[in-house]
């Protein structure tokens, strides 16, 4: 006996879930295929990167240079690498086991950015594009302050070539290049053509040129000379203003402070030397990325010390600083990780991947109606929700691990140096936000092909517009930040910001064999903002995306609020005209419809009823579109179908009975009046109906990979069933409809025939003994013997269940049902079991004769003389139909005069016939159309 109570939600689920699976299982394949797309990008990757190490990384301009060396005695020559056989591009790559010393420097803005006073008005100098450079003093006793500052730069310069670099430390040497990670080479040395030589006063000659290192990699640089200004301060408090004033200031390039550095020299005496000094520990490198390994600080302090010095004893006392060194250094390649560097548009195609799947398989459900289905059927958005957001998430878990997996098995760089828990993290949070944009997305699409349209334009757009725009932008350092982190608001954009971040510290590490990124870099990245805002993002999505499918599956379009106030305003002259048809409507009921309406309304009264369906006075009216009057499909329809009824629903087309189903089933909302199936209001309480509801659509809405069986256990499950009685009631079902023969329910849907669809579609409207069924044209399509099959198998479902069935199979409608109504333009005419139809309707016989054409006025003649109000329904090449009042004769006058017809002309054939339902339909739509033609 089938469960009555409603599936609870993990029942649901569960039923969800196990269909899912086994669909899942069928398109196996297709599931492999998505999980591998990563592996074959990933490869892709790889041969680029192959490509790029042949032509670039292994380059003879990107190694040690080397040559082949005849030593005496030996006859081949031998390779020989060093830096003395290299150019000087080659030389970097070069093992150095004595690295070169170069002098010491310190760093100073532009000549244009310099700071020349507190108040930074003097702007003259900037203009002259030589300011000076500007040092701070402060102390506790200013006299001292003055002679130390006095000291600080040499007022006449002495260069002795023969002993280089002695001499260039007794100048002040300085540059405004902020070094490199590494220090073999002084990138303000190596990149800048000039060395700035401060002095208290430039002269004529106080330019030289010089020429330092060893080839190749030897330079010559010319000397430039600086005014250095030392200014006195009251108290540190001063300098701390001012050097906050002199940041960043008009300074787009350098990013270096306006003033070099300050000293306070605090309580410094003749016995005590105690020195504070203010410089930026938070300088980067020229590359703005890491603070530069060699700081230009240790210079400061030697000129302070110095100074001192002299002013302790006699002026040429000095400590020389003269030179600094690097480590000595073993050969290197260069390692451009050019998956790294063009990874961040790479990998995020790869994610976005995902998203036109997932729209697509939503939309799909959709489009097919499947959805819809599944819910009149009785499955909850929450359980469909719940299974289809974690599937979703159990793909694409996979995809990125497997991404995860490939990539690293492959050797790139992008993800062997970053940490792989901040990696899936990262991705696990994407994709949680992309199947909230998906399920969002899918309420804006009706159709497939439009969905996947804009999800490649969407993951194309967004991959390209981030490698030339956003990124663009990120790397341009003087585009606000803030409206970077406006344009990461977009889901693309944020993707890409990760994964260009990620690409950045893997490239950064190859270079310079160092880690990638972890979790302490989190912040110094901006990868956390990243992370803020997908996460709330995800959540805000979620929840608007349950909303708007909520509104959108309960009938209400997406404009449902915005729309409605216009529609009243738009067409003011629907209401006038539905209440002038329902005023005619009246007089011309007949009585029947009226008694039908006189038991709704005492149904109505009554709080309790067996009826299982009632409607009382639906109206569907849909609104005229381009200027077309408004359609009406159904006006003020009152009926009540007891249960155990069979109700029939006959019409020509467009009739509205398919606009009546669609109403009881929730698909659209009526305009007016109510209907109550089980008592519960199907306006207010759609998902109550739904739970004891079966419908059989006029098309069938199958799984094509799915088979009977797994359709009905399915649908089953929803209803309730389980265990045996599920079991039970399956193979019952398949026994019933006839698919248990020849394993064909065990066969994909999508392999039945026409009529084993139709066959499969009935069975799962009436799985679980529903209180309520619904049928659209059940058995079109379907051979004889099937279609008898399938009547004794609704014959035998009606005994406790209400059944509302359309067909234009007027045999059927005699065989199954209890009453019939026949349903012209949007109204019953008439209502009422199958023979007071026909005994009402149908007062007259129908006569057929066929002869020669040339007998056809004796054969009238003839049937006047019978019955002179004969009416002739039609006649063609000879073949004849009347219809002679039943009143009028009766049969053996019409025998009598046909056998004496037939001697005086010859008949071929003649039939007499008492009137069909068919006959019924014809007249009783035929009346209610020329009825409406005149209203
Ligand atoms: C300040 O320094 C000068 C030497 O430059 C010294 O003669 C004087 O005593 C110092 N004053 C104080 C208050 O220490
Ligand atoms: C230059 O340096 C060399 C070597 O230290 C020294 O012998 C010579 O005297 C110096 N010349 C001058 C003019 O100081
Ligand atoms: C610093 O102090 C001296 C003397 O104490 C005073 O004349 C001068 O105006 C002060 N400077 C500033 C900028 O306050
Ligand atoms: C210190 O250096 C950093 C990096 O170059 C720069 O952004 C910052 O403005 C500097 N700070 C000051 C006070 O100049």
């Amino acid at each position: 006996m089938a469960n009555s109570s409603p599936a609870s939600f993990l029942t649901q689920a569960n039923a969800i879930l196990r269909k899912n699976l086994t669909y899942q299982k069928r398109n196996i394949w297709s599931n492999v295929r998505l999980i591998m797309i990563p592996f074959y990008l990933c490869v892709v990757l790889v041969c680029i990167q192959a490509l790029f190490d042949s032509q670039v990384n292994k380059s003879l301009d990107n190694q040690c240079g080397c040559k082949c060396i005849h030593k005496t005695g030996a006859e081949k020559c031998q390779m020989v690498c060093g830096v003395e056989y290299s150019t000087r591009e080659q030389g970097v790559f070069c093992a150095i086991p004595k690295p070169q010393p170069w002098p010491p420097l310190i760093l100073i803005p532009l000549p244009r950015y310099g700071a020349v006073d507190s108040n930074l008005t003097d702007v003259s100098c900037k203009q002259r594009n030589n300011c000076p450079v500007t040092i701070l003093l402060t102390g506790r006793n200013q006299s001292l302050g003055a002679t130390l500052s006095r000291n600080l730069l040499r007022r006449s310069f002495a260069m002795n070539y023969s002993d280089l670099l002695f001499s260039l430390a007794d100048n002040v040497l300085a540059t405004t290049y902020k070094g490199s990670p590494t220090n073999y080479l002084d990138a303000g040395i190596v990149s800048d053509r000039f060395i700035y030589n401060l002095q208290p006063r430039c002269t004529q000659n106080s330019n030289f040129s010089f020429s330092i290192g060893q080839p190749p990699l030897n330079f010559t640089k010319e000397t430039r000379c600086v005014q250095g200004l030392n200014l006195w301060r009251n108290s540190s408090r001063e300098i701390n203003n001012e050097i906050f004033r002199g940041y960043y200031k008009g300074n787009p390039e350098g990013m270096i402070n306006e003033f070099v550095a300050a000293y306070d020299l605090l309580d410094t005496n003749r016995t005590n030397f105690n020195v504070n000094i203010w410089y930026n520990a938070t300088y980067l490198d020229d590359s703005g990325n890491r603070p530069p390994k060699l700081l230009r600080v240790p210079r400061l302090v030697n000129l302070v010390s110095n100074a001192y010095l002299q002013y302790l004893k006699v002026p040429r006392t000095k400590i020389v600083f003269e030179f600094v060194k690097e480590m000595p250094k073993p050969e290197t390649k260069l390692r451009l990780d050019i998956a790294s560097l063009i990874g961040a548009v790479f990998f995020t195609w790869v994610i976005l991947l995902l998203f036109p799947v997932i729209l697509t398989s939503l939309v799909y459900e959709k489009q097919q109606r499947l959805r819809i289905i599944m819910k009149m059927h009785g499955l909850g958005d929450g359980p469909y929700w719940m299974i289809s957001y974690a599937y979703f998430l159990a793909i694409s878990t996979l995809y990125v691990i497997c991404l995860m997996i490939f990539g690293s098995a492959i050797g790139l760089k992008f993800f062997l140096l970053n940490d792989y828990s901040l990696h899936f993290v990262f991705y696990f949070l994407y994709i949680n936000l992309q199947i909230s944009i998906a399920f969002l997305a899918s309420s804006a699409f009706s159709k497939v092909e439009t969905a996947s349209v804009v999800a490649y334009i969407y993951v194309f757009g967004s991959g390209l517009l981030g490698w030339f725009l956003f990124q663009f932008l990120i790397e341009e350092l003087s585009f606000p930040r803030h409206w970077i982190f406006v344009m990461e608001l977009y889901p693309g954009f944020s993707l890409f910001r990760g994964l260009y971040e990620f690409s950045q510290y893997a490239f950064q590490g190859n270079l310079t064999g160092r880690d990638g990124m972890k979790w302490k870099d989190l912040s110094n990245s901006s990868m956390d903002e990243v992370f803020y805002i997908i996460i709330v993002e995800w959540f805000f999505l979620l929840i608007s995306a349950y909303y708007m499918d909520k509104m959108s599956s309960s009938g209400k379009g997406l404009l449902f609020y915005l729309k409605n106030p216009f529609e009243k305003f738009l067409s003011p002259q629907s209401p006038s005209l539905q209440n002038q048809v329902s005023a005619v409507s009246v007089e011309m009921d007949k009585l029947d419809v009226i008694q039908e309406s006189e038991k709704v309304e005492k149904l109505m009264s009554e709080r309790k009823t067996s009826h299982a369906i009632v409607c009382h006075k639906m109206k569907k009216v849909y609104s005229g579109r381009d200027g077309n009057p408004p359609k009406i499909a159904v006006q003020g329809l009152s009926l009540a179908v007891p249960s155990g009824e069979c109700f029939g629903m006959l019409g020509p087309n467009g009739a509205g009975k398919t606009s009546f189903i669609n109403m009881m089933t929730g698909l659209v909302k009526p305009t007016s009046g109510s209907a109550f199936v089980q008592g519960f209001d199907i306006c207010m309480d759609m998902d109550r109906v739904y739970t004891s509801m079966g419908v059989c659509p006029q098309h069938d809405l199958l799984w094509e990979t799915l088979s009977g069986r797994e359709h009905l256990l399915f649908y089953g499950r929803l209803k309730n069933l389980k265990d045996s009685d599920l079991d039970q009631a399956v193979e019952e079902s398949l026994r019933s409809v006839n698919l248990l023969r020849g394993g064909v329910a065990d066969k994909p849907a999508g392999k039945y025939s026409g009529g084993m669809k139709r066959r499969l579609s009935v069975a799962i409207s009436l799985i679980g003994s529903p209180k309520v069924v619904y049928m659209d044209e059940p058995s079109t399509g379907l051979d004889p013997a099937s279609r008898m099959n399938l009547w004794t198998v609704i014959k035998r479902a009606k005994t406790n269940t209400a059944i509302i069935l359309t067909t234009h199979s007027m045999e059927e409608a005699e065989f199954l049902c209890d009453r019939l109504g026949i349903f012209v333009d949007g109204r019953l005419q008439c209502i009422g079991n199958p023979k007071e139809l026909k005994g009402r309707y149908g007062g007259s016989y129908v006569l057929t004769m066929t002869t020669a054409p040339e007998h056809e006025k004796d054969v009238e003649m003839l049937v006047q003389e019978v019955s002179p109000n004969a009416k002739k329904l039609y006649h063609i090449a000879g073949t004849q139909k009347f219809e002679i009042p039943k009143e009028e004769v009766r049969i053996s006058q019409v025998f009598q005069a046909v056998e004496k017809a037939k001697r005086s002309f010859k008949v071929f054939a003649w039939g007499l016939a008492d009137t069909t339902l068919e006959d019924v339909f014809i007249k009783v739509a035929r009346s209610g159309q020329d009825f409406n033609v005149f209203s």
